[in-house]
């Protein structure tokens, strides 16, 4: 096993490729993961060995998702792993690379290159240009590619695509298309069974009252509300309705300004809140794999669990246990 870059009662940090600290790990050492991988052309981390600058939109998927074998490998097999991507315009000539206020506050931008930058995006851009594997401005569905690699080619069960809307999402610069003000959260697990705690949200208004005075009055003698006359009305209706409903599958999350860090692609905590519930128990083990600025320790700690942590820059390492520290001083 691989030394940990940090390791304390609550979890453990390592520093370097995802791959090669996940297989030096045992088997079946968590019970769910959840991460945010870099996005395809979209952000410079600025280390050798990161993912997120291959030449082409389809290496990158078939690599990222060669990385999630590893994940599988050390994920119990009841276990569940949620990955949030996001996609790519292909080629336009606007938008990533160097820091702009769009990737400091994650609001969006899906751009391939920045004229003004001069590292490895540029670099990819010009690739961009021999290997024409789209029309330039074409989205490339990078997220929707990946969820298909992974079912066919890699044994996972997708269960859920959630769609995380964003509403403070800033207005593009683009005046022929809509803006985007989402991306995708996926739900895989490893076997058709697996660990999951229910999560409800509170009822629609209009069913707990149906619940509680019955279907407007009105009794439904045939069809597939047959029955429901009666049910409406009940107090194991009403019980039913005020417990609240099985959550639905698009989360409107504003994303989170981050104050004093360098690292730009920060999850709102709230995005992971949701998805550590229903996929642990307290005292399991959360993994992520692309650790970042350390939001899922940040998350995991507030909800009792311990975490795992992967991330390749020594620097988003250090910056991570500090943002860790100071939140625990903030909870004590
Ligand atoms: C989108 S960010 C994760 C953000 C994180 N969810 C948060 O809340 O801060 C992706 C991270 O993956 C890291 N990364 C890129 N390639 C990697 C690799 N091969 N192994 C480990 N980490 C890598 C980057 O340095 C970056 O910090």
């Amino acid at each position: 096993m691989k030394k940990p870059y940090y390791e304390d009662e609550f979890g453990m940090l390592f520093s370097g490729d995802t791959k090669e600290v996940l297989d030096s790990l045992p088997a079946s050492l968590v019970r769910m993961s959840i991460t945010s991988p870099p996005y395809w052309a979209q952000r410079d981390y600025k280390n050798s060995g990161q993912l997120g600058q291959e030449q082409s939109f389809k290496e990158f998927v078939i690599k990222l998702a060669m990385y999630f074998d590893s994940v599988e490998r050390v994920l119990q097999n009841d276990g569940t792993l949620w990955v949030n991507l996001d996609d790519t315009f292909y080629g336009s000539n606007k938008g990533a690379g160097g820091k702009s206020n769009k990737q400091l506050s994650n609001k969006g931008s899906h751009y391939t290159i920045d004229k003004g930058n001069k590292g490895s995006i540029l670099e990819n851009a010009r690739t961009f240009q021999t290997l024409q594997e789209l029309k330039r401005k074409s989205m490339c569905l990078i997220p929707e590619r990946f969820a298909i690699e992974m079912i066919d080619n890699h044994g996972w069960v997708l269960r859920n695509d959630i769609v995380w809307h964003k509403p403070n999402a800033m207005t593009e610069s683009a005046k022929d298309r809509f803006s985007l003000d989402y991306e995708s959260l996926f739900m895989f697990s490893k076997q058709p069974n697996y660990f999951f705690n229910q999560q409800l949200e509170p009822a629609k208004e209009e069913s707990i009252r149906r619940a509680k005075n019955g279907w407007n009055g009105r009794t439904i003698e045939e069809g597939s509300h047959k029955g429901m006359s009666k049910w409406m009305g009940s107090q194991k209706a009403i019980d039913s309705v005020t417990k609240g409903r099985n959550k639905r599958s698009v989360w409107s999350i504003n994303t989170q300004p981050i104050r004093g860090l360098n690292h730009f692609a920060k999850f709102p905590e709230t995005l992971i809140t949701t998805p550590i519930l229903a996929g642990s128990n307290e005292g399991d083990i959360v993994l992520d794999p692309f650790f970042g600025s350390g939001t899922t320790a940040i998350v995991c700690e507030k909800l009792k669990r311990r975490w795992i942590g992967v991330e390749l820059s020594q620097q988003y390492c250090d910056e991570a246990l500090n943002r860790i520290f100071q939140e625990r001083t903030k909870q004590a």
